[in-house]
């Protein structure tokens, strides 16, 4: 595909050589909300979801949006309504689901370090089921549940010691890798969890790892999952469910992704006739095409080397390229006439604050630019570094503009400090 035939298939297009999101002109937003901002397309992310759906539509399934990808409220409200349901990792994304409306029915509760809070938070308000990353885990949350004469659902979330072929830092399902109780082991975890008598174990999980665009590895990931599925049922289990994770990946820039169809078919062929529900928790693949951050050019600046865009927005904003030497592609809001090759850097103190490097640009300083694909991961990556605001964030849908995030003010930046009398 080449860029321009990409440009016509988002919500994010040229119109009269302007970019727009939907039907609202960009330039327009800069003027009336300020830069840096995210703009998110409602529409891109109900057509996401949309997606999964339909290549689901003849399994019992549940899909579980992965909040970390995007917390805003209004996105999770979006996907609520939609039926959506939320993998979550803390108590601060609970607390925003149930607050954008989401049935803590469809909630699952994953990461390695489940406070008690946080545990007994999610029992009160009745989750899905938590997915246990450790034996450790499994006792803890036995205890709690007792303590409030309940039975927690649990899941046992499984490492299947796989390597996907992703960034190391976002691979998760590999040997030596934190996440998930390893397969060798995790009988023993399902023993002690069939005594409990505070818990139901009712699921299997895994998640190898984010910004997949094989399917090689989930399709072994999977096979060794419902293999356990079986092992563990002849033990007693009476499991409901088996969870596949996230991790799908969306194009930055010229990866080949898998269709969803096919997604689905590998997931399907690794269930086989089990009569299991399934959960999926994509993230990335259902809000990261759907948002951009727009900022504007500070400087030209041009040293020996090369010719540098000083942006307004930085890795306070979009922290990826500079983490992972992820790749966005940059586009001109309203592009110039004169083109040249340019570094698109940020203004915070790191020499790591590059947005992009060498990409060809017409644009002048004053000019705004759009970093692509900023729905997932960049807002909720974002920091207060060199005491700057978190910038604003918009939800466009149709012709229609809602501002979901007011930008942070000063007054906001230092409001939790105290001076010591
Ligand atoms: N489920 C679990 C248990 C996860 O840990 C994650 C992501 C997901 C689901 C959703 O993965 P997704 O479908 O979005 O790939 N900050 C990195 C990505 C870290 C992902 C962490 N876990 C990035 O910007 O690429």
């Amino acid at each position: 595909m080449s860029r321009d035939d990409r440009a016509q298939n988002s919500s994010f297009r040229y119109r009269d050589g302007v970019l727009h999101a939907e039907a609202v002109d960009l330039s327009g937003l800069a003027a009336r909300f300020g830069t840096p901002l995210y703009v998110y397309s409602r529409t891109a992310i109900e057509q996401a979801y949309a997606g999964f759906a339909r290549a689901l539509s003849d399994t019992p399934h549940l899909i579980c949006y992965a909040v970390k990808a995007n917390g805003n409220l209004a996105v999770l409200q979006t996907l609520a309504r939609l039926g959506a349901g939320f993998d979550i990792v803390s108590r601060g994304e609970l607390e925003r689901v149930l607050r954008a409306g989401g049935d803590p029915q469809r909630i699952v509760f994953s990461g390695v370090g489940k406070s008690a809070d946080e545990i007994q938070r999610a029992l009160q308000v009745g989750i899905r089921c938590f997915n246990v990353e450790s034996a450790a885990e499994l006792e803890r949350i036995n205890t709690l549940a007792m303590a409030m004469q309940t039975r927690a659902p649990v899941a046992l979330r499984i490492n299947p010691e796989i390597q996907a072929q992703t960034h190391p830092h976002i691979h998760t399902g590999h040997a030596t890798s934190k996440f998930g109780i390893h397969a060798v082991i995790a009988e023993q975890v399902v023993r002690r969890a069939l005594e409990l008598p505070g818990v139901r174990f009712i699921g299997l999980a895994c998640h190898i790892g984010s910004q997949i665009t094989d399917l090689a590895p989930y399709a072994e990931a999977w096979r060794c999952v419902v293999t356990l599925a079986d092992r563990y049922a002849a033990l007693g289990a009476r499991l409901e469910h088996v969870d596949f994770g996230g991790g799908i990946g969306i194009r930055y820039r010229d990866e080949i992704i898998p269709s969803m169809a096919k997604f689905v078919a590998t997931a399907r062929d690794a269930l086989g006739e089990r009569r299991l529900q399934l959960l999926i928790e994509p993230g990335r693949a259902l809000v990261g095409a759907a948002g951009i951050l727009l900022t504007r050019v500070e400087y030209l600046k041009t040293t020996p080397h090369a010719k540098l865009l000083v942006t307004d927005a930085g890795m306070t904003e979009l922290l990826r390229p500079s983490l992972y030497d992820a790749w966005h592609e940059v586009r001109e809001v309203a592009p110039g006439t004169d083109a040249a090759i340019y570094d698109v850097v940020g203004p915070v103190c790191e020499s790591a604050d590059v947005l992009a490097r060498a990409r060809r640009l017409a644009v002048q300083a004053g000019d705004l630019l759009a970093i692509m694909d900023c729905g997932a991961y960049a807002a909720s990556m974002g920091s207060n570094y060199n005491s700057r605001p978190r910038p604003a964030e918009v939800l466009v849908d149709g012709t229609h503009t809602a501002l979901v995030r007011r930008r942070e003010t000063l007054a906001d930046l230092m409001s939790l400090d105290e001076l010591p009398a």
